[in-house]
């Protein structure tokens, strides 16, 4: 690697700076990544070449923003060739035809062709707009007192101030305390491995966690909740699966109460479950959903909220010539966004990668159940195209097990990802059973060689 990339004003001089070091990495501990760094040198269909040549299989499409693997032809071409025609358009007061027409695909493709969709860049832009379009419809309603937000322990709903403050992770939560929404409440998480231990899609128990919404609301009062935010399933924090009847209970109480009801598909979206939208896989219709990640292959940071049109419409109330929502990015519906948009739909739909995902999941969900009885293997879930595995904590060392299985995986050509020690597993939609087998089989010769060494 070059040191001059490091510092700038150093050029020609013998630089100290080790390159490593100007990057503050996110999520990463810093120092230990850069005492041992691992880097990524490119990436082909379901595979990622490491910068020592290694061959590593994307076994969370990268961070569940791949389905389609990488370098698709076709989203290649398509960001090519816009690139070249328009390169950015600004999006307040102008607009370019391709943003509004992925608007009414992404909407069709939800089952919703009469929502709206609001783009931003990011699923933390997503959650947070999601957040302003609630208390603001409300407002517009003339029910301003609905001000409180309720979220959900475990949750992931991204890094805005927002996602932050109805997020459930506290480590993500404690060092911003004073930053975070005044007036926010959870619910209770829906994971009990003591009810629901080697689950297959969804646990038959937890229904009832949802009345939780309903005690919220005899505690605070309907008329201050504007809305309850949720991940249909939770990723980020190891592959969640809500119970059955869980999100049709809180879609009743919601409604009962004129609380809107949010999912937040980041992860769900585009299909992961083996339907478009989460929302269609477990038939439970919320009135704003956010997405991001695979609306464009990951290839173009973009992401987007659908809202109800009712929602919308309450928006269009005032007069014509003003601004009836004071919020959005430079950078909603780039040009390059939309292209990429545009052509991953075009692969989820012509190639049938939505349907090809749902024929997966049961070999996914076969091949991972083998791993009970593994070494330090305490649960194992799935639904849809992905699956976490839980494993037992060292002793006083949370996260530990989980790292040291990383870390070895790639001894056996996998990239996984864990958080806490829970590897979760979601490969790319392109993957064939072949490869989903050798995955759950080289994380089986994973555990059992930490297991001896
Ligand atoms: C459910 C959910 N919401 C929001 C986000 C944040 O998305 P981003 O990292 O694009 O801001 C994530 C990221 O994983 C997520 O899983």
């Amino acid at each position: 690697m070059n040191a001059n990339l490091a510092s700038p004003g150093a050029a020609g001089a013998a630089d100290p700076v080790d390159p490593l070091q100007s990057l503050w990495m996110p999520f990463t501990p810093n120092r230990l990544f850069k005492a041992h760094p691992r880097l990524i040198e490119s990436a082909s269909g379901a595979y990622y070449t490491l910068a020592d040549q290694r061959r590593v299989f994307d076994c969370l499409s990268a961070l569940w923003c791949t389905p389609l693997g990488h370098a698709h032809p076709r989203i290649v071409r398509a960001v090519q060739e816009q690139v070249q025609r328009l390169d950015f358009s600004p999006s307040f007061q102008l607009g370019h035809k391709p943003a509004f027409e992925l608007a009414r695909r992404i909407a069709q493709l939800a089952g919703r062709p009469h929502d709206r969709v609001f783009f931003v860049n990011s699923g933390s832009e997503a959650v947070d707009t999601a957040l302003k379009i609630a208390i603001a419809y409300h407002r517009m309603r003339g029910e301003a007192s609905r001000t409180r937000i309720i979220g959900r322990e475990r949750a992931y709903h991204g890094v805005g101030l927002g996602g932050t403050s109805v997020g459930g992770i506290s480590p993500n939560r404690k060092m911003f305390a004073p930053l975070m929404l005044p007036g926010v409440d959870h619910l209770p998480h829906t994971y009990s491995p003591d009810d629901m231990r080697y689950s297959r899609g969804q646990p038959q128990w937890g229904a009832h966690l949802a009345d939780e919404l309903e005690r919220l609301v005899g505690l605070h009062d309907a008329s201050t909740i504007a809305a309850v935010i949720v991940e249909p399933m939770q990723g980020s924090t190891g592959v969640i699966v809500p119970p059955r009847g869980y999100l049709e209970r809180l879609r009743e109480i919601s409604t009962k109460h004129g609380i809107l009801l949010i999912f937040d598909e980041v992860i769900t979206g585009f299909g992961r479950l083996g339907k478009p939208f989460a929302s269609q896989y477990f038939g439970v219709q919320p009135d704003l959903t956010t997405f991001a990640k695979a609306v464009t292959n990951g290839v173009v940071p973009m992401g987007g909220v659908l809202a109800r049109s009712g929602i919308y419409d309450t928006f269009m109330s005032g007069p014509e010539q003003a601004i009836e929502f004071f919020h959005g990015y430079t950078y909603s519906g780039h040009p390059l966004a939309v292209a990429a948009g545009h052509a991953s739909l075009d692969a989820f739909i012509e190639e049938r990668q939505i349907e090809r995902a749902a024929s997966l999941a049961p070999v996914l969900e076969n091949a991972v159940h083998t791993l009970r009885g593994e070494p330090n293997v305490i649960d194992i879930r799935n639904i849809g195209l992905t699956a976490a595995i839980e494993l037992e904590p060292c002793a006083g060392q949370p996260g530990l097990r989980a790292r040291r299985v990383f870390e070895r995986a790639i001894e056996e050509g996998l990239l996984v990802r864990f958080t806490g020690d829970s590897i979760s597993l979601a490969p790319p939609f392109i993957s064939t059973p072949d490869e989903i087998l050798a995955m759950i089989e080289g994380l089986r010769r994973t555990l059992r060689a930490l297991a001896t060494g």
